[in-house]
């Protein structure tokens, strides 16, 4: 069978960003034959404006960044919860690649996973993500969710690795269950 191909977007553009620590741990913990890399950086947005889009056309990293999501079988978006939402930087990217002709996400499998200092582990940002995601028209794994809560305690910042076995098997879980429902759901 050939390879799922999944497309991983973090929400968070800080070094050393835990979400982005989570993010790097998924190649490893994907199941045979999805292979997950890295988006382009959302930082790289401008600020999303129609004017841009009318006056210049898509920005060169808007252009990549919905090529990319068009061209992966899956997604699977990796963020912080900020202010008990999705971080904007993350809306951001959402927002200018929702306006791209044919847009992407519509009927992509999407898979979501938050990691926070909190008890909640970005539960908030995840419920907000689904909402938009409704108008997007993508279509998000139910379960297993993601919730990495206290995340401080679950990862090595040294060595930049996700050591905590229990979060890293409900992630092979989700990952396991997300290639099926790609399977099932996809038209990739
Ligand atoms: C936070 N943080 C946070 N955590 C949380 O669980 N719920 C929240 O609503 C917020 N709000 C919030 C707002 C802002 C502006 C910042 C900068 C941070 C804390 C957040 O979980 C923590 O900083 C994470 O480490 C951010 O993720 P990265 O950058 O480490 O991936």
């Amino acid at each position: 069978m050939p390879d799922l191909n999944v497309l991983a977007i973090c929400g968070s553009l800080r070094r050393g960003s835990y979400n982005r620590i989570v993010m790097d741990a998924l190649p490893e913990l994907a199941p045979a034959g999805m292979v997950i890399a890295a988006s382009p950086s959302i930082g790289a947005l401008p600020l999303y404006n129609a004017d841009i889009q009318n006056e210049h056309g898509f920005p060169a990293e808007v252009t990549a960044l919905a090529e990319a999501v068009r061209a992966a079988q899956g997604v699977v978006i990796v963020t912080p919860e900020y202010n008990y939402s999705v971080p904007g930087v993350l809306k951001n990217a959402l927002d200018w690649v929702s306006r791209v002709p044919n847009q992407p996400f519509a009927g992509k499998p999407v898979a979501l996973q938050s990691a926070s200092g909190g008890i909640l582990g970005g539960a908030r940002a995840q419920y907000h993500m689904r909402q938009i995601m409704v108008f997007l028209d993508a279509l998000v794994l139910n379960r297993p969710e993601v919730f990495v809560a206290a995340v401080r305690s679950k990862v090595d910042e040294a060595s930049g690795k996700l050591t905590d076995e229990p979060t890293r098997d409900i992630i092979r879980q989700q990952l396991a269950g997300f290639a099926t429902f790609i399977g099932r759901v996809g038209t990739a």
